[in-house]
């Protein structure tokens, strides 16, 4: 890369420079070209005011102001004679207008070169006009020497900066590097270093630092589901252990053992039942059935939640009410059995952990956008700092750990909310909890 700014830059200062210098050049010549018209059409003037003879003394008033040969000068009269002049020999090869003569032709010595002006005055007198080259060769030069040095200047300039900026960018980069390399190397803490600058390397080490806080993040939480899941097999596999070692015995004493096996059953169950829950929230995870979503009437779902669970919460010594948007449909575009799944798990915990005497309320309400469906109970609720931890798998409060569930329902209700875009809250109701579900409302086209 700093080879190719090297060289890229360079070309550019080359041709920069030799653009700038022609055009030097060029204006240089034509303020020249310019003087020695200036100087033709003076003489040519003085003509018109003496003739000749005034014509041939402002020759050679000129030839006085000039040093040695710097400026060439030449009069001839019509016969052919030299009226005036600083050179003698004029080669009639001098062609009118603008030309380009040796010295060596006007018989001068040192092998200068002259731009000249002929022209014949009033139809007369030939006169002849013209400077040396090396005046303005000299400048020439002087431009010329002076972009080779800048130059020079700027391909320095350009190799030691480009080396700088290659290096540091190599640094940044070599930093990039070195962060993968561990995190390949299973170091998922790692992050690439940030500079504080504001540029493409530093926006990139950003998106790649956010990259590798949600796979640490992923990978933590499959570690946590993993030992969760470890952790939550132990119990009931060492109790089925121990009830089939019972079993053993006392079929080794010949008494029955009906009763150890009913309860391993129950054991094996409970086990199944953790395994087809964790199953089920890893397939609403992987989203694949979003593609088979439908219009659902909430409104219809909670009366059917009404019509399984108000004979349930009665048993249970719990009042049961429902109440649906008065006139607006809550029609969303959703998975009606999972929804449905969603609904049953928030019922079944206000029926499971409220005491008798408590009541338990459901409510949809449609709003312009969105539709709000709400499971409320007043029973002991959950402290404001679980809120968020009791949405983990196989999270449960202290005091329900003695009560039968998996920890796996409120988990199963936020995959569900997830996959449907819905914003799940938990809130207080002071007292009891209430848990509603924020999904975007389906509009209907207007039938007309
Ligand atoms: N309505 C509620 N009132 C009080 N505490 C609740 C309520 N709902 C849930 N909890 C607490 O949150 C914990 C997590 O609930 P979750 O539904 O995820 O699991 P679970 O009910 O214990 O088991 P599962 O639903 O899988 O059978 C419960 O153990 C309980 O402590
Ligand atoms: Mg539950």
């Amino acid at each position: 890369m700093a080879l190719t700014y090297a060289v890229l830059s360079t070309v550019s200062v080359f041709l920069a420079g030799a653009t700038a210098s022609q055009l030097l050049k060029w204006q240089l010549f034509n303020h020249r070209d310019h003087d020695i018209h200036n100087v033709y059409t003076a003489l040519e003037n003085s003509y018109g005011h003496g003739g000749a003879t005034n014509l041939v003394n402002t020759l050679h008033a000129y030839i006085q102001e000039t040093l040695g040969h710097n400026w060439l000068f030449i009069a001839i009269g019509p016969g052919g004679q030299v009226l005036g002049g600083n050179v003698h020999a004029l080669s009639l090869a001098i062609t009118p207008g603008w030309s380009s003569v040796d010295g060596a032709q006007l018989g001068l010595t040192g092998g200068r070169r002259y731009r000249v002006y002929s022209g014949i005055v009033r139809n007369k007198v030939r006169l002849v006009v013209g400077m040396k080259f090396q005046q303005l060769g000299y400048l020439g030069r002087l431009v010329q020497t002076s972009f080779e040095w800048a130059f020079v200047v700027a391909v320095l300039l350009a190799v030691v900066g480009g080396s700088l900026i290659a290096h540091r960018m190599q640094r940044r980069f070599d930093a990039v590097r070195e962060t993968m390399d561990r995190v390949s190397r299973g170091e998922l803490a790692a992050r690439v270093p940030l500079s504080g600058r504001n540029d493409d390397i530093e926006q990139l080490s950003g998106d790649l630092n956010s990259a590798l806080d949600r796979l640490a993040a992923s990978v933590e939480t499959m570690q946590q589901v993993s030992a969760d899941i470890a952790h939550d097999l132990k119990t009931p596999l060492s109790r089925l252990k121990m009830t089939i070692a019972e079993a053993l015995d006392k079929q080794e004493r010949s008494q029955p053992v009906a009763a150890e096996l009913e309860s391993a059953a129950a054991e094996v169950d409970q086990v199944n039942r953790t395994f087809n829950a964790l199953l089920r929230i890893a397939q609403i995870e992987a989203g694949a059935r979003k593609t088979a979503f439908k219009p659902v009437d909430i409104s219809a779902l909670l009366t059917m939640m009404d019509e399984v669970y108000r004979e349930v919460a009665r048993d249970a010594g719990q009042s049961f009410s429902v109440a649906l948007p008065a006139t607006a449909k809550a029609d969303i575009m959703g998975d009606r059995e999972l929804l449905m799944q969603m609904l049953s798990n928030l019922i079944e915990n206000s029926i499971r952990y409220c005491p008798a005497g408590s009541s338990i309320h459901c409510s949809a309400t449609a709003h312009d956008d969105t539709v709000r469906v709400t499971v409320a109970d007043n029973g002991p609720g959950i402290p404001e700092n679980e809120h968020e931890r009791v949405l983990r798998r196989f999270y449960r409060l202290e005091k329900s750990r003695t009560s039968g569930g998996t920890g796996l329902g409120l988990s199963l209700v936020k995959a569900v909310a997830d996959l449907h875009d819905a914003e799940l809250r938990l809130d207080s109701a002071h007292p009891g909890l209430m848990v509603s579900a924020i999904f975007a409302r389906r509009r209907r086209p207007v039938a007309t």
